[in-house]
């Protein structure tokens, strides 16, 4: 897979994507990120990418032109099954999301910045706005690293063990069932007897009991 990521502050995401799982992803060639500077497709001295919102009102608005000539040229190279805008009033990021887009080849992320982003952009170059969540961050940067992060860790041969990416809290609309290691006893607080015995059908029993009850105590509207 491969994700360009488009941002006016490219600075703000190298080390999340050089360290751990994503690190490792890109080094297997499963997963290449490309970080374009906006700046790099503005025009002038300046390299201006943002300008006064016509009407007035406070902050700065994201400039049409160069989010074009940049969504253009890497359009122009390849083609994207996704040209994804990172904002808090778009839908908001779940799993099944995560799923799906894990299964796209190429996907554009546009990290906005300051106020906004001209709305005839938003109209004519993405095909899905996206929020992590009902608040408001700084900027689209750390927003498009958790989708890159959600998704990236779901492509085949990302994680050691094939197996864990989908027994992750969510992945069947349950949270994951308590996990303990080494000591079996601290202080007095032992670990649950069953996951000692060794008897696997018994274990996984039990550890979708507690997932459900777990999920039923603190996220009754996953088992709506
Ligand atoms: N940009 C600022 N806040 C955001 C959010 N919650 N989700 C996506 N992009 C954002």
């Amino acid at each position: 897979m491969r994700i360009d990521i488009i941002s006016c502050v490219p600075q703000l995401m190298e080390s999340p994507l050089s360290h751990s799982i994503l690190k490792r992803a890109q080094e297997k060639g499963l997963l290449e990120i490309h970080i374009h500077d906006l700046r790099d497709f503005a025009e002038g001295k300046h390299r201006q990418v943002d300008d006064y919102p016509f009407g007035g009102g406070a902050g700065m608005i994201l400039k049409i032109e160069p989010v074009a000539k940049c969504i253009r040229t890497l359009s122009a190279q390849r083609s994207y099954d996704e040209i994804i805008f990172m904002t808090p009033d778009g839908d908001v990021f779940d799993q099944p999301m995560a799923n799906r887009l894990s299964l796209s080849g190429n996907l554009i992320i546009f990290a906005g910045h300051y106020k906004g982003l001209d709305q005839r952009a938003r109209d004519l170059f993405f095909t899905m706005e996206i929020s992590i969540g009902d608040y408001v961050l700084s900027g689209g940067e750390l927003p498009a690293l958790v989708l890159t992060d959600a998704i990236g860790r779901l492509i085949p041969g990302v994680l050691g063990d094939e197996a864990s990416a989908l027994t992750d809290s969510f992945q069947d609309q349950l949270l994951d069932a308590p996990v303990y290691t080494r000591p079996s006893d601290f202080e007095g607080q032992t670990v649950p007897e069953v996951l000692l015995s060794g008897h696997q059908a018994k274990i996984e029993e039990w550890r979708e009991e507690m997932a459900f009850q777990k999920t039923k105590q603190k996220r009754p509207d996953l088992l709506d």
